[in-house]
């Protein structure tokens, strides 16, 4: 007997305890979109899941052991690092000519995006590319009348400084100056703006180097400037549809169609955010696949059991 009441009092408590829990649990889902690639974090606008994410970004990264790729139509490249407050992200293949190494032999992947991503990235405005090994009949020195070439210091950074690497050394590279004379130079550098794509074969080039500068100050050398490809990233039309998403406890996704956005609330999805009605799916809200009503379930059923011993 008075065993029994020892069980009542603790049940009641733990009950109580529970239905307290389980109204704590949020209705909407834990972010399933975000993840990791070995010490990168991926998060919105980016995703390695599919329907995660903004769809301007579907179908640009792979987690493969632990590395992070991103995939356009010029390529595959490693992704270094992404910064989430200057909306950039940094690349990396193995085929870019850097200040130790010159790869010749148009193996470089160049940079250029399909049409419809062009929107949502492009390299940065101080970022150079240095197109190496052009021929005089590159699309890169047509339609520049006289002796002018489009090639020019970006950021501070230009080919004279980058033919005091290493790597050229070992190239025993004739210089050529910045004229042409007996040809074009054996460097050009371009920022992206000017070029729009960086396609080796389109432009008759054997190698390629890219570089930025991260560093306030103009640094000496070219052996101190960071190599790989600095792009810029950005979701457009500023992104009220995700913040309000985010809001009510959402994570931001697409739909199959690879262009709506989609709220995901857990038990549902939404054309707007998880405090509205409007539900995206042809299935209907249920209120048994609610976090919360589960929970409810667990704690009764829980409670039941338990009364019966
Ligand atoms: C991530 O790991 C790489 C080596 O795999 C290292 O070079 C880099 O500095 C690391 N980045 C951070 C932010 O820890
Ligand atoms: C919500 O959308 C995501 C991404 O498109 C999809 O994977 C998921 O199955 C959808 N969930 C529901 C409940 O329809
Ligand atoms: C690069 O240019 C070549 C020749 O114009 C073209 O066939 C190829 O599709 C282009 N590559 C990309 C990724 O645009
Ligand atoms: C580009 O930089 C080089 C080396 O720093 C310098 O000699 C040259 O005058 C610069 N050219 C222009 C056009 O600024």
């Amino acid at each position: 007997m008075s065993g029994y009441s020892t069980t009542t009092m603790l049940i009641i408590p733990s009950f109580l305890l529970c239905l307290l829990f389980s109204s704590f649990f949020p209705s909407g889902s834990a972010n399933t979109c975000r993840s990791y690639c070995g010490n990168l974090t991926i998060d919105y606008p980016f995703a390695v899941r599919s329907g995660c994410g903004h769809p301007g970004f579907r179908d640009l990264l792979y987690c493969i052991n632990d590395v992070l790729m991103f995939h356009i139509s010029s390529g595959s490249y490693r992704v270094l690092d992404i910064d989430y407050a200057y909306q950039a992200l940094t690349l990396h293949e193995p085929h870019m000519s850097t200040c130790d190494s010159i790869v010749l032999g148009a193996k470089g992947n160049g940079f250029s995006v399909e049409q419809w991503r062009a929107p949502y990235m492009n390299p940065t405005a101080d970022n150079v590319f240095m197109l190496i090994g052009c021929s005089a009949q590159s699309p890169l020195f047509q339609g520049f009348p006289g002796k002018h070439l489009p090639c020019r210091n970006v950021s501070g950074m230009s080919c004279e400084e980058y033919y005091g690497c290493p790597a050229w050394d070992m190239l025993g590279h004739r210089r050529v100056g910045s004229m042409f004379g007996s040809g074009p130079p054996e460097c050009c550098a371009v920022p992206f703006e000017a070029i729009k794509a960086v396609n080796l074969t389109k432009l008759q080039c054997e190698g390629y180097s890219s570089a930025y500068n991260l560093a306030p100050l103009k640094l000496d050398g070219a052996h101190g400037w960071s190599y790989g490809i600095r792009v810029k990233y950005s979701v457009q039309e500023n992104d009220e549809f995700c913040r309000a998403c985010e809001a009510t406890s959402g994570t931001c996704g697409y739909g199959a169609d690879g262009i709506r956005q989609l709220c995901m609330c857990g038990s549902f999805n939404s054309t707007s955010n998880c405090d509205s009605v409007k539900s995206a799916s042809t299935r209907t809200y249920s209120m048994a696949e609610s976090y919360t009503f589960r929970g409810l379930l667990v704690c009764l059923l829980a409670y039941i059991t338990q009364k019966h011993y």
